[in-house]
């Protein structure tokens, strides 16, 4: 059956934000998968103690059949384009033992949901706002100085109250700017899933890496 979020989220440390999200049973998404998908990032380097270090957080949608799977974000097809996207502006992901000269891996993965929608159907409200505490807390505790959303699920949750009415916003209105969320600048672009069907927007998609970039390097 399911259970309410446990308390004091908004207080928790790193490992107690794992802990609870690994056991989370708040919505109906908890009954079906197999696994929930926390996030990835490099090692923190202290033994599951702290967060790690980051400077950029991507925020996606939800876990995908892999995804649940591996209990990892992005590791499939779109998870493929993502991270040659990130390469491009010499970012890794960093549970990535293949380190590169060049390439920084201070860059958390995450989504919306922790777990998979059935048949990867869209997120439903009701189950964003059972798990938007857990997001927050992971900004809090990151603290990125970059934040990527993409697609509109990642745009809406993270903009919802910054830009009014957003929901009723097209994703390609809310890109090209840099937004705020708890005071870290947000960049949203197209999912990467969108992008393999509509290979047309990859330019797009690409300016908004560089304006990522910039707004980063400033
Ligand atoms: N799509 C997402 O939004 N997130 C994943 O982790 C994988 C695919």
């Amino acid at each position: 059956g399911l259970e309410p979020r446990p308390a004091g989220i908004e207080l928790m440390a790193w490992p107690a934000l794992q802990f609870a999200v690994a056991g989370c049973r708040a919505c109906a998404l908890c009954t079906n998968r197999k696994h929930t998908v926390f996030g990835v990032g490099p090692h923190s380097g202290q033994a599951g103690e702290a967060a790690p270090a980051v400077d950029w957080l991507v925020v996606g949608e939800a876990p995908g059949e892999n995804e649940d799977i591996a209990g990892e974000p992005f590791v499939g097809q779109a998870g493929k384009l993502l991270d040659n996207m990130l390469l491009a502006i010499g970012l890794q992901r960093g549970n990535d033992d293949a380190a590169r000269p060049g390439v920084a891996r201070n860059i958390f993965i995450t989504n919306v949901l922790k777990c998979r929608p059935p048949a990867n159907r869209n997120p439903d409200p009701t189950e964003i706002a059972q798990c938007e505490p857990y997001l927050k807390r992971q900004v809090e505790l990151l603290q990125p100085k970059m934040i990527l959303a993409l697609g509109k699920f990642a745009a809406q949750s993270l903009l919802q109250d910054s830009v009014p009415e957003v929901q009723k916003i097209p994703l390609g209105k809310l890109r090209g700017q840099v937004h705020r969320y708890l005071g870290v600048p947000v960049v949203v672009s197209y999912h990467p899933a969108y992008l393999l069907r509509s290979l047309g927007d990859k330019a797009k998609a690409w300016d908004d890496l560089c304006l990522a970039m910039s707004e980063f390097k400033r």
